[in-house]
């Protein structure tokens, strides 16, 4: 067969007996199989041999999967095989509004999960075994060696414990990527190591992942891109939140708690996640590193303007306009970039050590600092809480942000109890909206909730929240008071009228 597959993307000519069309490949996936797949938002997953298998099922196939992927992935995967009804089982992260809606609705099981417990639980086969990994990559050495693309995520692991792999080479993602990855895999506890990084930079591994070629049964080639979405221009309360996040940033380096350059620097997802990364272009801060898990617009403005010298992650996840400018200006990113599995870029041994300064966005948030980062109205899964557990709890300065109101001013997200919690108030450290910053290391639990309603609470909302707080610790019992028939009445409100007001 005639593929277009050229010799520096497949460097064995062993490997053109297993070339095939994605239909051949989707049929070596059977009804009830595990399937782990790469991917890490929407970079670097497998798009082709999924929309044949998408297929497969809207002919009328009965085929039912559990999909494992790093995080979430794009549409050709998670919207489509939704939507012809061939996921049964879903972990640990998704975006896609047809996976979310199937999971609303019932009709997917799907648990969030700390994403850098992923890789453990396929090692120890806690969701079963792995029947088929599905790998996207742009290249496989003579050895089986898989060079991934835009994402690294589970696919280290998937492949160690896969019992078929199934390789996407695709095209479309440059050859240029081949050096940005450092693959190093973790040994089972009690052989395990300590992982050898002590600065966010440091190259601990190999530049492929290892794979036995006898397990490759089918090599796929695709020029299909990565589903990237377009980043919203930065609203005026995400430049605010930046900036109180920047000033605190400055009050702890004259405090002496922080290096001049800081510390290394972890940012979430999301538009309120970038306008506080794309903040720090106009500070006054330089030589800064960061030690996080997608790597996002803003930080090719910061390495364009000289402020970030390295940048630790799994992922790529540039808008439409940021994958151009990464294609365009590849070797100068990958020489201030770093792709590592995530069982690494989300480590938390490696998180505390290095101290890094997590910042991750919130739904909500309670008086007393409690985080709420995923299902609204205590029901409705959103997205998942991602890699936010890891560093936040592991953090040097752990960091919540988010605008003060939602839909319009008619939620407050400073709420007396929050519906659904994801961090503790033990691992919750400062708390930032538009209207100031909470710091609440080493406050009490009614210290917090001053802090809290008077420094970030909207000040619509700002004499209810005291008004509560203030009958609460009327009560007897006055460490950590509530109201307990009133305590998710907000929400219950928003429910029934539309309006927390
Ligand atoms: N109550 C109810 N709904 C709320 C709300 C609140 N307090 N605050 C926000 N929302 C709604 C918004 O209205 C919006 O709804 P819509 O989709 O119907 O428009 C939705 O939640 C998302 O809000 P948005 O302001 O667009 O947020 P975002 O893009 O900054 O994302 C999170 C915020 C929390 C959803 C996102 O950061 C997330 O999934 N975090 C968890 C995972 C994580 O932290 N990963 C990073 C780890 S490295």
């Amino acid at each position: 067969m005639s593929i277009g597959i050229k010799s520096d993307r497949l460097r064995s000519e062993a490997f053109l007996a297993k070339v095939m069309s994605a239909e051949e490949a989707a049929k070596l996936i059977n009804d009830g199989d595990i399937v782990a797949t790469s991917g890490f938002t929407p970079s670097g997953y497998p798009k082709a041999v999924p929309l044949a298998l998408a297929e497969r099922a809207n002919k009328g196939e009965k085929i039912e999967i559990t999909l494992i992927t790093g995080a979430s992935v794009g549409p050709e995967l998670d919207g489509i095989l939704a939507e012809s009804g061939v996921i049964k089982r879903r972990f640990p992260y998704q975006t896609d509004s047809k996976m979310r809606n199937s999971i609303n609705a019932g009709v997917i099981n799907y648990a969030d999960m700390h994403l850098s417990h992923v890789p453990q639980f396929i090692e120890y086969g806690f969701f079963g075994d792995i029947d088929v990994a599905i790998i996207e990559a742009i290249a496989i050495n003579p050895d089986g060696g898989i060079v991934p693309s835009t994402s690294v995520g589970i696919s280290p692991q998937a492949i160690r414990n896969a019992k078929k792999v199934i390789i996407e080479i695709n095209t479309s993602q440059p050859l240029a990527l081949e050096g940005v990855h450092d693959i190093y895999l973790t040994e089972k506890p009690p052989f395990r190591k300590p992982i050898p990084i002590e600065a966010t930079g440091d190259r601990i591994g190999t530049a492929f992942i290892p794979c036995d070629p006898d397990k490759i049964v089918a090599i796929v080639e695709t020029d299909i891109t990565d589903k990237v979405r377009p980043l919203g221009e930065i609203d005026e309360d995400s430049k605010k939140i930046s900036r109180h996040i920047i000033k605190f940033f400055e009050g702890e380096v004259a405090a002496g708690r922080l290096p001049e350059n800081l510390l290394p620097l972890q940012s979430g997802v999301g538009s309120v996640a970038n306008a506080v990364m794309a903040g720090l272009v106009e500070s006054k801060f330089t030589n800064l590193t960061c030690y996080t898990e997608v790597i996002q617009d803003c930080m090719f403005d910061l390495i364009d303007a000289g402020k970030v010298t390295m940048a630790s992650g799994t992922s790529f996840t540039p808008s439409s306009e940021g994958q151009v400018r990464l294609y365009n200006n590849i070797d100068l990113y990958t020489k201030h970039c770093v792709l590592r599995p995530m069982e690494i870029s989300n480590n938390p041994e490696v998180a505390r050590r290095l101290g890094v300064l997590s910042m991750n966005t919130a739904i909500e948030i309670d008086m007393y600092g409690h985080v709420n980062s995923t299902n609204i109205m205590g029901s409705r899964m959103m997205n998942g809480i991602g890699g936010s557990g890891d560093f936040t709890r592991n953090a040097y300065i752990s960091i919540f942000t988010t605008v003060s109101t939602a839909k319009n001013g008619d939620i407050s997200s400073i709420v007396p109890m929050v519906s659904h919690v994801d961090h503790t108030e033990h691992d919750v450290q400062v708390v930032v909206t538009e209207q100031g910053l909470a710091d609440l290391r080493g406050l009490s639990p009614r210290e917090r909730a001053r802090a809290i309603i008077e420094n970030c609470a909207h000040p619509d909302y700002k004499a209810k929240l005291l008004d509560y707080l203030e009958r609460a610790e009327a009560l007897p019992t006055k460490h950590e008071s509530h109201l307990l028939d009133e305590a998710l009445s907000w929400h219950a409100k928003f429910v029934e009228t539309g309006s927390m007001k």
